[in-house]
């Protein structure tokens, strides 16, 4: 299963990021508004369609499949999507099934997913205090996260923690996280938030804190060896001497990793987007509805889409524009 899909850059796509739905029952203050407008049911993708269009993928070469949201297991049914797609993990054609989450619903699914062939998830998490995390999630409980968290790793999968860098919200608990995952022997990644989608009243500039500042902070305590590994992912990783663990730093902002990306990522309404920080993007879902016997006007789409795929985004907070330079949300391309 070589890779088809190749762009201008000589790049690989081999990784497919889908949301599953545009919906979340958190409201985190830098990814949504308060009150936000979702999209009409009608116009998302069925469990079908999104096996048929993943299917696609995979006959092109993707290898990895991450389902991403809003919050993803919050879809109706999207388990019989988990389990439909196992069939791939067992032909070898793909490689990985994997998803993000905001954990809330993990007691309900941890083993589900497992027995899908889930091996690995991603859990975002930015405070471990009750308070503060119920300010930044707006509804989200504390609690429920940390339970769910307990839930999949007892049923075995293994959990790489999120944390978006927020100025003046999570910065002194920089060590507190990074000795939790330490303690629960889980990894750990830092984000920069980056300008997507209008958040109301919120400032984003002002929740900027660049990795480069926290990673300074983390070597007031610790050790840090830069580990050559990149996993194909936009991440960074650092090992923290004292500790053995370790952590990831994921920087759009102060150091772009566009040059190795290897994604795309598609909406749960079928737009392939081949960049997160750029808006051009490919409608396929009428394409694939217009043909439902025949793949290859589908494919002729993908393939057309990955040729105008851009060299890189161009996030910049030099422009100091709050409310995002990106107009859609991340919740939108699922990050
Ligand atoms: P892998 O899929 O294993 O690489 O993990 P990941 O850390 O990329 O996945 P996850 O869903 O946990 O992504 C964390 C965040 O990284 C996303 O929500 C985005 O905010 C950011 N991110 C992921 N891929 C890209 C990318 O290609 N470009 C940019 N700018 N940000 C990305
Ligand atoms: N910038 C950076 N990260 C964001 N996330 C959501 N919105 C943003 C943003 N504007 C993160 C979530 C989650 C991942 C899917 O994306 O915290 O970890
Ligand atoms: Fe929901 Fe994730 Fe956005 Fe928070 S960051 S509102 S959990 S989609």
């Amino acid at each position: 299963n070589a890779p088809r899909l190749i762009d201008p850059f000589a790049r690989a796509i081999t990784y497919l990021r889908v949301s599953v739905t545009d919906r979340c029952d958190f409201r985190c203050v830098y990814c949504m508004a308060e009150h936000m407008t979702f999209l009409p049911k009608k116009e998302l993708l069925t469990l079908e369609e999104l096996d048929r269009m993943c299917s696609t993928f995979i006959g092109l070469g993707v290898e990895k499949l991450r389902i991403t949201g809003g919050e993803p297991l919050v879809r109706r049914g999207i388990m019989t999507f988990f389990d439909a797609m196992s069939r791939h993990l067992d032909s070898g054609a793909l490689k990985e099934l994997t998803v993000t989450t905001n954990g809330s619903q993990l007691d309900r699914f941890a083993s589900d997913l497992y027995a899908a062939g889930v091996r690995r998830i991603n859990v975002s998490l930015d405070t471990l205090d009750a308070a503060k995390f119920q300010r930044v999630t707006r509804w989200g409980r504390l609690e429920q996260v940390l339970s769910g968290i307990d839930a999949a790793r007892n049923a075995g999968l293994r959990v790489k923690i999120n944390t978006v860098a927020l100025k003046g919200f999570n910065e002194d608990e920089l060590f507190a996280l990074t000795e939790w995952c330490a303690r629960e022997d889980m990894d750990l990644t830092f984000i920069e938030v980056m300008p997507m989608g209008d958040l109301g009243n919120e400032d984003r500039v002002g929740q900027y804190w660049s990795l480069d500042d926290l990673r300074a902070d983390l070597a007031t305590r610790y050790t840090l060896t830069d580990l050559a590994e990149r996993t194909g992912g936009p991440a960074r990783y650092v090992r923290l001497n004292e500790t053995g663990q370790k952590i990831g730093f994921i920087t759009p902002l102060t150091h772009n990793f566009c040059e190795s990306c290897n994604r795309v990522r598609m909406t749960c309404t079928g737009d392939l987007f081949m960049c997160l920080g750029q808006e051009d993007n490919a409608s396929l879902r009428d394409i694939m509805r217009a043909h439902p016997e025949d793949d290859a006007p589908l494919i002729r789409a993908i393939e057309a889409a990955i040729a105008r795929k851009p060299e890189g985004h161009d996030f910049d907070y030099s422009r100091q524009k709050p409310d995002g330079q990106v107009s859609r949300h991340m919740s939108h391309t699922g990050g």
